[in-house]
């Protein structure tokens, strides 16, 4: 049996969450651990692609083989995926939890506490890096995105997969505490135009391999 059946298959990835800082010791963020993107970026290159994963703020180490390039903000992260995508890349997949929005403004010192008032943050919208790489005219790579949701799974996922133009979305759903955000395992259901594909509940790295074979497969249909 072929062990390197992505060999000459170029993929970028993003994983984790984004950080936005509101002062020097605060930011925004959310729970993504950066697991479910790893565990992709280890299995492609253990088959044999090349891959670059950009990585927001996480504990985890650089799987063997992978080229990581580490951000911080969701400005940060569509600067690096615009360098990371070349002529030949064929796969573009963001599992990252990017934040929707930033604060307008980042004070350079500690906002101070103000017993009499609680201060209002004013929010950004963030790029939305995922549908900037789908919107693509020229080099434009199979692209796929994951959804995030706590109700209406497939609808809101099925949705996005129109909206951002993409060739396949995997719907996760993040209410249950035992798989999605902060686990080691993960249910997904993933959809693309005219065809859909359930994974029950298994190990990240197990599904990361799994849905690997089935974008080898759906790429080249
Ligand atoms: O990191 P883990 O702890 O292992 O958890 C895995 C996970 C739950 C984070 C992951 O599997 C997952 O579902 N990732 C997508 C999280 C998310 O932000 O979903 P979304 O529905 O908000 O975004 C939809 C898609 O657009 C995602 O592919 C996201 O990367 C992308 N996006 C979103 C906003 C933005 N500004 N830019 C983007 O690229």
């Amino acid at each position: 049996m072929d062990d390197q059946p992505l060999k000459g298959i170029r993929l970028v990835l993003t994983a984790g969450p984004t950080r936005e800082s509101l002062d020097p010791v605060r930011y925004i963020t959310n729970h993504s651990s950066g697991r479910m993107g790893f565990a992709i970026a280890e299995s492609a290159a253990r088959q044999g692609a090349d891959v670059t994963l950009v990585a927001g703020p996480v504990s985890l180490p650089t799987p063997n083989g992978v080229q990581r390039v580490d951000v911080e903000t969701a400005e940060d992260m569509q600067k690096a995926v615009d360098e990371a995508l070349t002529n030949g890349t064929d796969w573009f997949v963001a599992t990252a939890a990017v934040a929707d929005y930033r604060p307008v403004t980042r004070s350079e010192s500690k906002i101070k506490k103000n017993k009499d008032s609680a201060p209002v943050i004013e929010l950004q919208q963030n790029p939305d890096i995922l549908a900037s790489v789908a919107a693509r005219k020229q080099n434009r790579p199979f692209t796929v995105g994951f959804a995030a949701e706590t109700n209406n799974v497939s609808d809101y996922a099925k949705d996005k997969l129109k909206r951002k133009n993409l060739d396949m979305i995997v719907a996760n759903d993040v209410s249950a505490p035992d798989i999605g955000f902060n686990s080691d395992r993960n249910a997904v259901e993933v959809f693309w135009e005219g065809g859909s594909q359930k994974y029950d509940a298994r190990s990240k790295t197990e599904l990361a391999t799994d849905l690997l074979t089935l974008i080898h497969k759906r790429s080249r249909a």
